[in-house]
C-alpha cells in the first residue's frame, strides 16, 4: 500500500511487506523513542488526539510519539467534555477536527465508528481502538515486541506458537493480532478463554484460510505449557451489557510464579496488551513474576512508541527527514 496520506483503520489493509516495512521505520525510530536524539520532522504538524473511552497507554505514547517527532498535540480525553453529548455526529465532528490537524488518533467505544470517521474526515485517521472491534496500532506493536523477544533467543516467527488467553470475544487487540499473524507462515494458535467470551468464529475461519493451527484448549494449564508466548488479556468489562456478569469471569487464568515455574518451559515469554486488572479478584498477571526477565509487558509498552512514530513519519511522509533534522537531544536523561 502507499502509507502517504492513508488512514490506519484495520490490520485487513496491509500485506506482509507494508507490516516489515513499518518495522524497519520503527528500528530506525529507536534512537529518538529512547531520546538519544531528537527530530524535527514534524516541526509544525498537530495531532488531534481524541480519545472517547479510557486509555493511558495508547493515548499518551500517540502523544509522546508524535512530540518526539517535532510535532504539536491538541487533545480530547473525557467523552463528557466533547460537543458528541451535544448530540454532534461523527460525520459533522470528523469535518470540524480534521480542519484543526494534520492527522487524528480516534478511540471510540463503538464498532466501525473510526472507519465512518475518516470517510468525512480531510486528513488521516488512525484507529486506537473502535469497540470490540480492532486495534491495528496495538497489534503491529505486539507482533514488533514477539519478534524483537525471539530474536533475544535466536529464533524468528517461523513455526512460532503462541497461546491467547481470558476475554477473546470482546478483546480487539487479539482480533487484531489473529489477523496480523495470517500474514505469517507455520503459527499454531492456542485459544483459551471462558465458552461464553470465545474468538469469534469468522476470525478463526480467517486464521485458518491462512493455514494457522488454530487449536482450542479449555484447560489453562495445558494450554500455557507448550507455547513460545503467553498473550494474556483483561476481562473487557466495559463491553458486558450486564456489568455484575463480568464479575463470573475475573480469576478465572491467573499467571503467577508458581504456576509458571510448574506448568510453562522456562523461556516462555508473557504478553499483555495492558493494562492488567490487578485486583485481587481477578490478577491476570502476579506481581511475583515482574522479575521473571520473560515478562515483555513493559519492553512491550515501550515499543509502542517506536511503532507509533513509524506509522505517523510513513503517513505523514517525513521517513527521509527525520534523521536529516535531528539532533543530540540536550536535556538530562536517566538511563535506569
Ligand atoms: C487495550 C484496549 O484498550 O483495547 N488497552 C490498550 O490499548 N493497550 C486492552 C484493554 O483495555 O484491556
Amino acid at each position: 500500500m502507499s502509507f502517504t496520506g492513508a488512514s490506519i483503520l484495520s490490520i485487513e489493509q496491509f500485506s506482509l511487506d507494508d507490516v516489515e516495512r513499518i518495522f524497519a521505520v520503527a528500528d530506525r525510530m529507536q534512537p529518538f523513542a529512547s531520546r538519544e536524539r531528537f527530530t524535527k520532522a514534524l516541526d509544525g504538524a498537530i495531532l488531534g488526539n481524541i480519545f472517547l473511552e479510557p486509555s493511558t497507554r495508547t493515548r499518551i505514547s500517540f502523544g509522546s510519539a508524535f512530540n518526539l517527532l517535532g510535532g504539536h498535540v491538541r487533545e480530547t480525553s473525557d467523552i463528557s467534555s466533547s460537543a458528541f453529548v451535544k448530540g454532534e455526529s461523527l460525520q459533522d465532528s470528523a469535518r470540524i477536527l480534521s480542519g484543526y490537524s494534520d492527522i487524528i488518533c480516534l478511540r471510540h467505544p463503538t464498532s466501525g465508528s473510526v472507519e465512518k470517521f475518516a470517510k468525512y474526515s480531510r486528513v488521516p485517521v488512525i484507529n486506537g481502538g473502535d469497540g470490540a472491534n480492532e486495534h491495528p496500532t496495538q497489534a503491529l506493536l505486539d507482533l514488533f515486541t514477539i519478534k524483537k523477544e525471539l530474536r533475544a533467543k535466536n529464533r524468528d516467527i517461523n513455526n512460532l506458537r503462541i497461546a491467547l488467553v481470558g476475554d477473546l470475544l470482546f478483546g480487539r487487540t487479539v482480533h487484531s493480532l489473529c489477523k496480523l499473524l495470517s500474514l505469517y507462515r507455520g503459527i499454531s494458535v492456542v485459544l483459551i478463554s471462558p465458552p461464553e467470551l470465545s474468538m469469534p468464529e469468522d476470525i478463526i475461519e480467517s486464521m485458518r484460510a491462512a493455514n494457522i493451527q488454530v487449536n482450542d484448549c479449555e484447560d489453562f494449564y495445558k494450554g500455557i505449557g507448550d507455547v513460545d508466548i503467553i498473550y494474556t488479556t483483561r476481562i473487557q468489562e466495559e463491553r458486558f451489557e450486564n456489568k455484575e456478569m463480568a464479575s463470573k469471569y475475573r480469576g478465572k487464568f491467573v499467571l503467577n510464579d508458581d504456576i509458571y515455574t510448574k506448568y510453562c518451559s522456562s523461556d516462555t515469554v508473557v504478553m499483555h496488551p495492558l493494562p492488567r486488572d490487578s485486583r485481587p479478584e481477578a490478577n491476570e498477571i502476579d506481581f511475583d513474576l515482574d522479575s521473571n526477565p520473560n515478562l515483555a509487558i513493559f519492553r512491550q509498552a515501550d515499543n509502542g512508541i517506536a511503532v507509533r512514530m513509524a506509522l505517523f513519519a510513513l503517513v505523514l511522509d517525513v521517513v527521509d527527514q527525520v534523521e536529516k533534522t535531528s539532533s543530540k537531544i540536550q536535556w538530562y536523561v536517566s538511563r535506569k
